[in-house]
């Protein structure tokens, strides 16, 4: 047997890993957050986004560790940074951040074989109210999603708090993009949707494991991917913020394999 089909898999096609797994996702896990504290002092108006994504890359190596994302569908980079009306995908590259600008850097790292991805949001110097209210509720909206798992309650729990609570503050939920099941693999079965109705989906287990990385914008849902195939933006240009967490369902509730080992997950306790 394949090392990467340990474990069953349940009537939905979500593998139920063993309790002996989780220790293995928290080192991947806390790898790709450490890289994530790090380079929150680099990220200042005249950066360019390829200098930090260079960092990471060296990060990855110097841990011993894999970059998940270098050769994935042929994407080139070992983060994605995703600066202002860009939802998820964005390409590091040479363009300079400016005074105002948020960003989100998504990084998934592999160590003896987990995966651990998490992203969060950064600032450049001063930023506006209204990016900052969108990066506190989008935060608050992936713990809505996070308190809202554990063993019983269905993946269309965690999407419907996550919904009802950014609808609340009207702003809107991307649709285009999900979580997903992780572990040995970097996406696997299910689909986790950051909307849907409450009591609906596949019932949550011990033993799953997934993300959640709800996108949040200001303006409108829609999204759409520019000529490079991966940059994802907002169709009416408005801002949008994520954050993103990996996560393993315990008996009680879950734990998060990607904490800030610094405490640093929100811009503002840095
Ligand atoms: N880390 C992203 C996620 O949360 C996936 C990035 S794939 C890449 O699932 F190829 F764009 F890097
Ligand atoms: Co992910
Ligand atoms: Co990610």
């Amino acid at each position: 047997m394949d090392d990467r089909s340990k474990g069953r898999l349940t009537r939905d096609g979500i593998r139920i890993f063993d309790p002996s797994d989780f220790a293995g996702m928290h080192a991947a896990g806390a790898l790709a957050a450490r890289i994530l504290d790090e380079i929150a002092p680099l990220v200042l108006p005249g950066t360019n986004t390829g200098e930090i994504d260079a960092v990471i890359t060296a990060m990855v190596n110097d841990a011993g560790a894999i970059s998940a994302t270098i050769g994935y569908k042929g994407y080139k980079h070992a983060s994605c940074i995703s600066v202002n009306h860009v939802v998820c995908h964005g390409i590091p590259g040479d363009k300079r951040l400016k005074d105002g600008d948020i960003l989100n850097v998504d990084v998934t790292v592999i160590v003896d074989g987990w995966y651990g991805d998490t992203s969060r949001m950064y600032v450049a110097g001063d930023v506006s109210r209204k990016a900052e209210r969108l990066i506190q509720v989008t935060h608050d909206a992936l713990f809505k999603g996070i308190e809202a798992v554990k063993p019983g309650n269905t993946f269309g729990d965690v999407g419907h708090a996550i919904q009802a609570y950014v609808e609340a503050q009207r702003m809107s939920v991307v649709r285009d993009f999900c979580g997903h099941g992780l572990g040995r693999v970097f996406h696997a079965p299910p689909n986790v949707l950051h909307y849907g109705r409450a009591g609906t989906g596949a019932v949550l287990e011990p033993g799953m494991f997934f993300t959640i990385e709800p996108m949040v914008n200001l303006g409108r849902p829609e999204t759409k991917v520019l000529a490079d195939d991966w940059t994802a933006v907002t169709r009416d240009k408005s801002l949008s913020a994520q954050f993103e967490h990996s996560i393993g369902v315990t008996e009680d509730g879950c734990e998060i394999f990607t904490l800030s080992p610094g405490g640093k997950f929100h811009p503002t306790w840095i």
